[in-house]
């Protein structure tokens, strides 16, 4: 079980003050279950991503896996944050050049003292059988793979530790838009061969939906929308999570209409600056005066169903500012 509470993130910034790129989050994954995380550009995905893996120390809050502090201490316990993997995006960018992919997964296997020297290569080919890549693939160089088997690679490099969670930031939204869905089925193949537990990052609702079985909303470093995976893609309640829904191009044209919102008003407010009470108030379409004084937290709108939203959920007003 993935825990994350009350979680914060502040950067300064140049010239005095700070940006809040992840204000209070918390969420707890279950043990062989995905949470979706969906919200547009600089909402605070990948921020939360890194604090959830240990290459960012939160500046509140804590994560703990399986009830145990994890990315907290000056003095990271290896074997817990081997448990905890990331994938990254880019996998141009993410793999060294100048090593092979069987180079590239040995150093792994050796730095973590996870298998003995002699056994390596044996491990490295049963990984690249895992991911779907022939045993020849270990002699090769990055810049001789196609996208997709990079992003191959990227997975397998992460099982080699034998992680129980893995943290996927956005991966396959570089890959050609036809080898997508082959690296989205190796996912759930692997989650439910392994029994891993996915956090799964996307700016796009319509790719989280099939693999999450909850979905979180962000926007500006908040949760404003958190449920089942079904209710929150195909009936969602918070005002920007309609929004984000309603931006999904459709085929079919007569089913655009009745809708309430054609794009989402307005430019994402400067994260240094973030709105008081709602952040979404400056953009929503169901804006109240009390929106700007009234912080929101989620309220259940349904079994396991939180929205932010004291227009949407009715809860009253507690006037904060
Ligand atoms: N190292 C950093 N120093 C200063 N500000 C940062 C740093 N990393 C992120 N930020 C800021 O924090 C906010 C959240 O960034 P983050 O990368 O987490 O967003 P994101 O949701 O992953 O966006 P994207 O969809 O573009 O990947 C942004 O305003 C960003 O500029
Ligand atoms: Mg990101």
């Amino acid at each position: 079980m993935l825990e994350v509470r009350d979680l914060h993130k502040a950067y300064p910034i140049r010239g005095g003050g700070r940006v809040h790129a992840v204000r209070g989050v918390s969420f707890e994954v279950p043990t062989g279950s995905t949470l979706g995380v969906v919200g547009e550009s600089g909402c605070g995905k990948s921020t939360m991503a890194r604090m959830l893996v240990g290459l960012e120390t939160p500046t509140g809050g804590a994560v703990l896996v399986d009830g145990a502090p994890y990315s907290t201490g000056r003095r990271p316990d290896r074997r817990a944050r081997r448990r905890v993997q990331m994938v990254f995006q880019d996998p141009h960018s993410s793999l060294n050049e100048r090593f092979t992919v069987g180079a590239t997964l040995r150093e792994v296997l050796a730095v973590h003292k996870l298998v003995p020297k002699a056994r390596r290569p044996d491990r490295v080919r049963e990984l690249l059988g895992q991911v779907g890549l022939a045993a020849s693939t270990a002699d090769r160089y990055p810049h001789e793979l196609s996208g997709g088997q990079r992003q191959r690679v990227g997975i397998a490099r992460a099982l080699a530790v034998d992680p129980r969670i893995l943290v996927l930031d956005e991966p396959v939204s570089a890959l050609d838009v036809s080898v997508r869905a082959e690296v989205m089925n190796l996912l759930i193949r692997l989650r439910d061969e392994l029994a891993l537990t996915y956090v799964f990052i996307s700016h796009d609702l319509s790719m989280v939906r099939h693999i999450s079985d909850r979905i979180a909303v962000m926007y500006l470093g908040r949760i404003v929308e958190l449920g089942p995976w079904l209710a929150v893609s195909d009936r969602p309640r918070h005002p920007y999570t309609q929004a984000l829904h309603d931006a999904v191009p459709v085929a079919d044209p007569s089913a655009a209409q009745g809708r309430e919102f054609d794009e989402i008003r307005g430019e994402l407010p400067d994260p240094a600056h973030p709105p008081p009470g709602c952040p979404f108030h400056t953009r929503c379409p169901l804006v109240k005066d009390a929106c700007a004084r009234t912080d929101q937290v989620l309220a259940p709108v349904a079994a396991d169903h939180g929205v932010a939203c004291m227009v949407v959920t009715g809860q009253p007003p507690e006037e904060t500012r």
